[in-house]
């Protein structure tokens, strides 16, 4: 395993360019399912997991090519394998995402239960709903969900849950909807950009689908999907993260490829901060006016504050001088990384669902560890602007949704390099 090692202090300068977004090619992967033609797929980050999703299409039957940012999905001489296996399955929840395609195309789908999960409890009753609603039956098996139906029958659903929308549930039933009979309407649909990505892939293939990227999306069943060509959405998780990385250090960068269009919210709380936001059509850059101003954080679906970038927010706040509010209103168990920034010499306070984040002028280094994907941004971008030398282990969660970033950020200047744990 690695760790990270990460000498703070450094300002960073420069140009970075923005990967593919992962949120958005994984359940365009699981959309390769619906059709026995080639898809191609660009711009797709080599991440731990974009590969974990390649070895499931593998495991289903598919074959994969991938090079430089080019992914290549064909079917080979044998079937499709309609089960997908628990040790792939629980690694990755996004994986979850094979049992629309595989029930609308195949008419039977075992998919292992993706399980619990470090950032809180993380249901699946909304996929469950969609697919009864269009006539499945659902069955569960030792630990894994037996969906089966002859032909789905387009239905009006509602897939507003306790937490608000579920960005899987809509794409998975979504995917689902594509090839049943007759008319679907989902209400309450997620409206993240990496749904409209997926309804755009799909529409490519052959579907028809309207009002993606609102909260009623129409899928009129087709009866076949065919090849597609595909360029995957740029990452705006990945964009906020290096733009606060440049804030937290005192630096200046330009971030390539990022969709401004897609950031509304951070864009908003930037300018909160007291922050000059200069964004063209694909790129942005952030330049603190004076001081920076604490700003109170509410995280909910898109076009809500992203639970996404709340971690990374928590480290920018840990070091901006005032009191701010975080409330995290998506996952209310995701505050890992809460007693990790306290190590670091942060004040942060966990009460329920909110964090009251006391700021401090500066963090002191130290070792800490990565919980999950974004917990682990938090701690990078900590360790970035902390006085000394942060080690942070466990780092294959950042691997998990962050390409080369130890490249891109030595790139802008910060001493950071891997080490063996
Ligand atoms: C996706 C993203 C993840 C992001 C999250 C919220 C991918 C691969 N992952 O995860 O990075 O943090 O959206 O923006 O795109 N819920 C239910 N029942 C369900 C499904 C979800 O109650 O059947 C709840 C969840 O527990 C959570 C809320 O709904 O409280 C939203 O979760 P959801 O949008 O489903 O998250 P994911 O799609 O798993």
């Amino acid at each position: 395993m690695d760790k990270f090692v990460i000498e703070g202090g450094k300002r960073l300068k420069g140009e970075v360019t923005v990967s593919g977004s992962k949120n958005s090619c994984l359940p365009i992967f699981a959309a390769t399912l619906l059709t026995d033609d080639a898809c191609i797929i660009r711009d797709v980050p080599n991440l731990r997991d974009t590969n974990t999703m390649f070895k499931i299409l593998r495991s289903l039957g598919k074959n994969v090519e991938f090079e430089k940012g080019k992914v290549r999905v064909t079917s080979t001489k044998n079937p499709i394998n309609c089960i997908a296996d628990y040790k792939l399955v629980s690694t990755m929840r996004a994986s979850f995402c094979v049992l629309g395609p595989l029930l609308g195309r195949y008419k039977i789908a075992k998919v292992s239960l993706p399980g619990g999960c470090i950032i809180g409890l993380r249901p699946v009753d909304l996929h469950m709903k969609g697919f009864k609603a269009l006539g499945a039956s659902i069955l569960m098996e030792s630990g894994y969900v037996v969906a089966k139906a002859p032909r789905l029958k387009g239905n009006h659903i509602y897939l507003g849950g306790v937490f608000g929308s579920s960005v899987l549930a809509t794409d998975n039933v979504m995917m689902a909807a594509a090839l049943a009979k007759g008319k679907s309407i989902i209400e309450a649909a997620a409206c993240e950009p990496e749904v409209a990505d997926l309804a755009e892939f799909l529409i490519k293939m052959g579907a028809k689908i309207k009002g993606h990227g609102t909260p009623v999306i129409e899928i009129e069943g087709v009866k076949h999907l065919h090849a597609v060509d595909h360029t995957i959405i740029p990452d705006r998780i990945e964009a906020g993260t290096l733009l606060l990385a440049s804030l937290i250090t005192g630096g200046d960068i330009l971030v390539r490829n990022a969709f401004s269009h897609h950031m509304g919210a951070f864009i908003d709380k930037m300018q909160e901060a007291g922050v000059n936001v200069i964004k063209t059509e694909k790129t942005m850059r952030l330049q603190p006016k004076k001081t920076l101003r604490p700003v109170n954080i509410t995280t909910l679906p898109y076009p809500g504050f992203p639970t996404d970038m709340q971690a990374q927010m928590m480290a920018l706040m840990s070091v901006t001088p005032g009191i701010s509010v975080i409330t995290e209103k998506i996952f209310p168990d995701r505050f890992m990384h809460v007693a990790e920034l306290n190590r670091m010499g942060a004040h942060i306070q966990r009460e329920g669902p909110h964090a009251i984040v006391e700021g401090m002028s500066k963090l002191l280094g130290a070792p800490v560890m990565a919980s999950d994907l974004r917990a682990s941004a938090c701690l990078v971008l900590a360790g970035l602007a902390a006085k000394g030398k942060t080690s942070i282990s466990r780092i294959y969660h950042l691997e998990r949704g962050y390409e080369n970033f130890d490249l891109k950020l030595q790139a802008l200047g910060a001493r950071v390099w891997r080490e063996k744990e």
